[in-house]
């Protein structure tokens, strides 16, 4: 369909060298997007990009830490400088500070996750708004969220928190950034293997939490192809402030 086409348009992805991130930027790259990738492991953002790029791809990697203003900033210019433009940023770098509760997490691992999780988020959207309102064009943002904002569970302290402050986040940007011609969505996945879910899903406790969701089983990239491209892509023109769930059900499940 013409509208999830993403022909044209330049896409940002943070946290691209591995999981979700990894797959994003192939699959916004696949729908017509030149891509930026940004993390700190620069040899595995390399090594996507000499993939894509051999695929026929139009795209970029660059260093990022997310946490460091400076390099966010050049994140974004140097997108600008390769492409000419931007139009979609994908906030999807994230961290845990492994299964912890709140009387074991210290001052060092609360900074962390909320620096990349949160203060993160909101730096790199400030910075595309200013570009997007400075250049009179308009933009998309799209913040991996996670339904730890809305489901509770013991040892993902400052993870979870975290998650429910971006959606918190992503709400009130909505509100704000509309009068500057930028939308803002956050996707909340439920639980797929990667370095950051691994904790929980090589865990013992595996077995016994897969069957507190609806569909009896956890989330493939694919899953989120099409709510990821959704809020990514026009096709999403009249949206903005939601949160698409993609979790098999898992926030509906019964007591
Ligand atoms: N897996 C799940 O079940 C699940 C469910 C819901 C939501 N999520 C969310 O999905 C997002 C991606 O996580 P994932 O599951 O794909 O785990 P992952 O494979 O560990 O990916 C995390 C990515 O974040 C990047 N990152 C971390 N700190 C960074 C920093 N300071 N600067 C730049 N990049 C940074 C990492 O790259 P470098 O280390 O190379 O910098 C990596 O590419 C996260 O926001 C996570 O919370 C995951």
């Amino acid at each position: 369909m013409e509208q999830f086409s993403l022909a044209g348009k330049t896409a940002l992805v943070t946290g691209a060298s591995s999981g979700f991130g990894h797959h994003f930027a192939g699959l916004l790259a696949e729908n017509g997007a030149r891509v930026v990738l940004g993390a700190r492991r620069l040899d595995k953002i390399q090594a996507r990009v000499d993939a894509l790029t051999a695929a026929g791809h139009e795209v970029l990697g660059l260093p990022l830490d997310v946490r460091d203003p400076a390099s966010a900033q050049n994140f974004l210019s140097e997108s600008v400088k390769a492409f000419g433009g931007i139009d979609i940023l994908i906030n999807n770098a994230g961290v845990e500070a492994g299964a912890k509760t709140y009387t074991m997490i210290d001052d060092e691992d609360w900074d962390y996750v909320f620096d990349t999780n949160l203060k993160a988020a909101w730096r790199l959207s400030k910075f595309f708004t200013q570009w997007v309102a400075d250049n009179g064009t308009t933009g998309s943002i799209v913040n991996i969220a996670s339904i730890t904002a809305f489901r509770t569970i013991k040892g993902q302290f400052p993870y979870a928190v975290s998650k429910a402050a971006l959606v918190k986040a992503t709400e009130i940007m909505a509100l704000e950034g509309a009068r500057y011609g930028v939308r803002v969505n956050a996707l909340a996945p439920g639980y797929i293997l990667t370095d950051v879910s691994r904790v929980l899903l090589e865990s013992e406790r595996s077995e016994q939490f897969v069957k507190g969701i609806p569909m009896r089983r956890y989330g493939e990239f694919a899953d989120l192809d099409g709510p990821l491209l959704l809020l990514a892509s026009d096709a999403s023109r009249y949206m903005t402030g939601s949160v698409v769930v993609v979790d098999g059900g898992h926030i509906c499940a019964e007591l």
